[in-house]
């Protein structure tokens, strides 16, 4: 870390993919972690927060504070994760150090809110989970945006199907009332979704660059994501893994540019019909090039410049 490093909140529901981006962001010098909540998605916002405890006990970084976020999503019960993606216990059923530091006694909204008092103007929020905590937090200070910087989101599918149902994608299915709250809120949001994060393939060779890492949290996350490539044998049809929240960190922090992220209106269906939690952007304008629309605030990522394993698998094994 740096003393210039931008000052940054992750929202995470930890997670093998999750697990893989706090890893990056850890080993990333042009950003700060200055707090971590856990939300409900892969696995519970509680386990999450053991899962992230655990992570940071291995990379001796006890200094950054984690909060446990909402169990429940705010219009319907949290309903037991992903277990045959990521596990019972989130990560692939690999083995933590127990946690060396408390959970901090705010709640993940509160933290976000208290940072950005303390960072105001300079806090970037990098989320890549269910957005509940976001929400939560819009919803007890509705000024929230005037002191964040950027919100860069993991979710939804622009032109590409869903991964949960044909249409919605798991972060933003699982709490489209979330979802619609974040995007409506006057901050700019940089959403990353499956049109980009399937197209970068973690492959069996990157994870044995991780196992051979002499960091032990590079070694404990390539080890997750044995359970993890398993599970996409489904989508790829060998093993490997999609890159989801790892892209969004990597284009948060800059090291991957979007080269076309239109600003467009963009809507989530929270209906309770068969489109619930399909993301909407209107791109009928797009055929000409990457045009902005006049005061939309939600940018969606469909091309970046460089492909990340690779530079994912050098900064995480080191
Ligand atoms: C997203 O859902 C979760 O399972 C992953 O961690 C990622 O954030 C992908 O749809
Ligand atoms: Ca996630």
């Amino acid at each position: 870390m740096t003393s210039s490093a931008r000052p940054l909140y992750f929202d995470c529901d930890t997670g093998i993919d999750d697990s893989l981006a706090l890893a990056y962001l850890l080993a990333s010098p042009e950003i700060a972690l200055a707090g971590i909540g856990t939300v409900s998605g892969n696995t519970s916002a509680a386990q999450a927060a053991r899962n992230t405890l655990g992570l940071l006990a291995l990379a001796e970084r006890t200094d950054i504070p984690v909060a446990v976020g909402r169990h429940d999503f705010l219009a319907h019960a949290y309903d037991g994760g992903a277990p045959h993606v990521h596990g019972d216990d989130g990560v692939g059923h690999v083995a933590l150090p127990a946690p060396v530091q408390e959970v901090d006694a705010a709640s993940a909204a509160e933290l976000l809110i208290r940072l950005s008092h303390e960072h105001a103007g300079a806090l970037e929020v990098v989320a890549v989970g269910p957005l509940t905590n976001l929400a939560t937090a819009l919803s007890l200070d509705p000024t929230l945006p005037e002191r964040v910087a950027s919100v860069t989101l993991m979710g939804g599918a622009a032109l590409v199907p869903g991964n949960i149902s044909p249409v919605a994608e798991a972060n933003i299915g699982n709490d489209p009332e979330a979802a619609a709250a974040v995007f409506a809120a006057s901050w700019p949001v940089t959403v990353v979704p499956l049109d980009v994060t399937m197209e970068n393939v973690f492959e069996d060779a990157h994870r044995e660059r991780l196992l051979a890492s002499d960091s032990a949290l590079a070694r404990t996350v390539g080890a997750m994501l044995d359970f993890y490539m398993d599970f996409y044998v489904s989508a790829y049809g060998r093993r490997c893994s999609a890159l989801h929240d790892p892209l969004a960190a990597a284009i948060a922090v800059g090291t991957v540019t979007a080269t076309r992220a239109p600003a467009v209106p963009a809507l989530v269906d929270h209906s309770d019909g068969p489109g619930r939690g399909q993301t909407i952007f209107d791109l009928r304008s797009q055929r000409a090039g990457a045009l902005d629309h006049e005061g939309a605030n939600v940018r969606v990522v469909l091309a970046t410049d460089r492909p990340l394993p690779d530079h994912l698998a050098d900064r995480v094994a080191g």
